[in-house]
């Protein structure tokens, strides 16, 4: 296959962790024969220094060309500290998901045995959870009508009904194709938007008989993630609420630093970290590299290059198990690796089998 990735490193650890994503990718292609191009591009913090917008008409159009975009992550803390810059880099963000009409962001929540440990839950609590979160990405509150003066403000939580039938329908692909247990997760007792979720979720269940539809309130959604997270298999949910649970999902699981992210739709996928871009630990080479590897992974999976995406998982799981570990994961009296040898290890696993 001819692979054409737009990459867009961003800020903070982003290009540390997107040089190693790259090398992974481009290993893995030699490997299968694959033939890859990369075509680099600006985004979020380091786009607006350079060109004042942070996602610039010349990053979408290389995001247009390409199969695919190999994203990391943007978010820069002068931003974060002054509520009248008039941009910002989480806007590069969102044009990129609205311009790209990137509806369905795929967040699978996994656990790894070795790490259970690191989990705020008990390992008996957390063993064996492993679902996926699906949250519809270009809607609801996000986009819709806002206004804002010095005495009151408000944000639209809007939604039609094509928006949620075929974010509806990525949810019963993934749960056919798993546990076949899809829950809806909405706040259908008070909002608006949740009721016209739950009909036409509920109109959805009659034809998919063969998976079994659940209803969720968000706050009960949100409880029972941590108090029985393996009841999970698919999880649907509008924008906000699936910012907020994914975060508290990718939490559960010990290690934000290894959980990627799809983000598919209308145009060229993009596939990225669900952790931000720690500014603190920019250049430092102690950011954990394996959710954009991983995110590399999702990416192969995308096209079904399944025995590529299995590689590259069967290499995170052993550079865990031989503890080549970055610090924050490392055991005690683990030898010190860092973003740069993490990936090197796994560039040379992938070559020597
Ligand atoms: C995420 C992030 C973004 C969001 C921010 C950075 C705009 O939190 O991808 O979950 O809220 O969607
Ligand atoms: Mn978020």
């Amino acid at each position: 296959m001819n692979l054409k990735i737009a990459v867009l490193p961003g800020d903070g650890i982003g290009p540390e962790i997107s040089e190693q994503g790259v090398a992974v990718m481009t290993a893995v292609c030699k490997k299968f024969g694959h033939t890859v191009t990369y075509e680099y591009a600006l985004c979020g913090a380091d786009a607006i220094d350079k060109v004042v917008d942070p996602f610039p008409e010349e990053t979408f159009q290389t995001c247009m060309r390409a199969d695919a975009v190999l994203f990391s992550a943007v978010g820069d803390p002068k931003y974060d500290n002054d509520p009248t810059s008039p941009v910002r880099p989480e806007q590069g963000l969102l044009a990129m998901r609205k311009r790209l009409g990137l509806y369905a962001n795929i967040r699978p929540i996994e656990t790894f045995d070795c790490l259970l440990h690191k989990s705020p839950l008990k390992d008996e609590l957390v063993r064996g959870a492993d679902f996926i979160c699906i949250r519809e990405l270009t809607g609801g509150m996000y986009f819709g009508e806002k206004y804002q003066d010095n005495d009151k403000a408000y944000d639209t939580n809007f939604y039609s009904r094509p928006e949620i039938e075929r974010i509806l329908r990525v949810g019963y692909d993934y749960a056919r194709r798993r546990k076949k247990h899809l829950t809806v997760v909405d706040k259908a007792n008070v909002l608006a938007s949740s009721r016209l979720w739950r009909q036409i979720a509920k109109e959805m269940a009659v034809l998919n008989p063969d998976v079994l539809t659940d209803f969720m309130f968000v706050d009960n959604a949100s409880m029972r993630m941590v108090q029985e997270p393996t009841f999970f298999d698919v999880i649907v949910t509008e924008n906000t609420f699936g910012d907020i649970l994914t975060d508290e999902g990718s939490c559960i699981t010990g290690s934000m630093g290894l959980l990627p992210s799809a983000s598919t739709g209308e145009h060229t996928p993009v596939f990225e970290p669900v952790h931000g871009s720690w500014p603190q630990a920019k250049g430092q080479n102690i950011a954990n590299p394996l959710a954009q590897i991983l995110s590399v992974a999702m990416l192969f999976e995308h096209f079904n290059l399944d025995a590529e995406g299995r590689l590259i998982r069967e290499a995170v799981s052993a550079s865990l198990n031989k503890k080549i570990r970055t610090p924050e994961i490392q055991v005690e009296g683990g030898a010190h690796y860092g973003t740069r040898e993490v990936g090197a290890w796994i560039v040379d696993y992938i070559n020597a089998v």
